[in-house]
């Protein structure tokens, strides 16, 4: 993952990112992430909110035999506050266009991002994965009706 690391860096280093959180620092970083995935794969298509969508609720098969998906903390609709399986605690909204104190501070992102990848699936994420993940999040704006 350092590799990734220093390109991602070497990237933000040419694009000035203000300090403001919200939809355009998301978008920003799907940009990067599509950047490096591009790199990584010439045949790179771009980023699609419909696989960022499927891979936000697959359910993977954990060690201890459970099923975990990023919706199983962050719920289905990433516009709604999640809750953490274990814990029980509160978690914000994960979408930017509803909580703007997401995608803040890149490298908690990045490490974030990284951290809960390997928790879930074993391994980081690809920056394909994640800049669909993010243009996914992107789409998501209404929270449902709390019940
Ligand atoms: C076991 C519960 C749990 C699961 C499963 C989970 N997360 Fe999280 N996630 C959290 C918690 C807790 C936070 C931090 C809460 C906060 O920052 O408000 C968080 C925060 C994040 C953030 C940080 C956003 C930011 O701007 O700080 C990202 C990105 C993220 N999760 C992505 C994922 C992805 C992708 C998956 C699936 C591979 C996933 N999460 C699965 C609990 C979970």
């Amino acid at each position: 993952m350092k590799k990734l690391n220093i390109v991602l860096i070497a990237l933000l280093g040419l694009t000035a990112v203000s300090a403001q959180a919200d939809v355009a620092n998301a978008e920003k970083l799907v940009s990067i992430y599509s950047a490096i995935a591009k790199n990584a794969n010439p045949n790179y298509t771009g980023p699609s909110a419909a696989d960022g969508k499927v891979f936000f609720n697959r359910k993977i098969k954990l060690g201890n035999g459970k099923d975990m998906a990023c919706a199983s903390c962050h719920t289905a609709n990433p516009a709604n506050e999640g809750k953490h399986v274990v814990t029980g605690k509160a978690i914000r909204p994960l979408s930017p266009v509803v909580n703007a104190k997401r995608f803040e501070d890149f490298e908690k992102v990045q490490d974030k991002f990284t951290q809960h990848c390997v928790d879930i699936i074993g391994s980081d994420c690809t920056a394909a994965e994640k800049a669909s993940y993010i243009t996914y999040l992107l789409t998501e704006k209404t929270p449902t009706a709390k019940k």
